[in-house]
């Protein structure tokens, strides 16, 4: 009797290191129930009321890795700020202004980018991006309206803002949505298995980490098409 449930007990824990673990990307990339999960999701972010969304103030320099509603408010001027959103894998993000107060006509500014830029570096590279580079780049105050709302192409995104005048403020909302076929991927995860589909595209992809990891490349197929270059650049 205590065999069998030392037994049972390990299997239970061999199945939740598995779900925890290696199989979740493995998972995620399963088509229909990726598609069933942004439905599911949609449909409960349409219930949730705007009460118990997550609230915090920006600042100047600052990460974002939640959904909520976000809020900058200028003490002094602000002339050169950035604001880094990043989701998992297999996700993409989208912005939208809530209420903007800032002086277009003074030289104030909000730009949403399709992507992160560190280092002067943009990710992903324009080799690898689906939209030309002036495409990634959305300024506020071009398009000039309150509840539009901007989608990222991977899993990161960015904002930068520049703001003259102490008072100065705006409010964006940030979700993040299902991507089943995510390409161009920042991973956040200092360890774990990832699996990156291209179903039927021409497209460069990307996984880019932002620890100094090991890599092991444990499967890779091109499918059919056989004689585009098998190149995997480790850097
Ligand atoms: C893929 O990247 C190469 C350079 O690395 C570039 O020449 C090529 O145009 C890119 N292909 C696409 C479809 O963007």
């Amino acid at each position: 009797m205590e065999r069998t449930f030392r037994e049972q007990l390990f299997f239970l824990l061999l199945c939740l290191s598995v779900l925890k673990g290696d199989c979740r990307y493995i998972e995620n990339n399963d088509i229909s129930k990726d598609e069933l999960h942004s439905l599911f999701t949609s449909d409960l972010r349409r219930e949730i009321p705007d009460l118990l969304m997550y609230r915090r103030p920006l600042r100047c320099l600052d990460m974002v890795a939640m959904e909520g509603q976000f809020t900058f408010t200028a003490e002094t001027p602000q002339l050169s700020c950035a604001v880094f959103f990043m989701g998992e894998p297999n996700e993409v993000i989208s912005v939208e202004y809530d209420s903007v107060d800032i002086d277009c006509s003074g030289g104030d500014f909000i730009t949403v980018f399709d992507g992160w830029v560190m280092k002067g570096e943009k990710f992903p590279s324009s080799q690898d991006h689906p939209l030309p580079l002036y495409e990634r780049y959305v300024e506020y105050c071009d398009s000039g309206s309150v509840r539009k709302s901007v989608h990222s192409s991977q899993n990161v995104a960015m904002v930068f803002f520049r703001v003259h005048s102490a008072g100065s403020s705006f409010t964006l909302t940030v979700r993040k949505h299902i991507n089943p076929f995510p390409c161009n991927v920042i991973s956040q995860s200092p360890e774990g298995s990832y699996t990156i589909v291209i179903p039927q595209q021409h497209r460069n992809c990307s996984f880019s980490i932002i620890y100094p990891v090991a890599i092991d490349i444990s499967e890779f197929s091109l499918g059919h098409h056989n004689n585009f270059p098998k190149a995997v650049a480790l850097a």
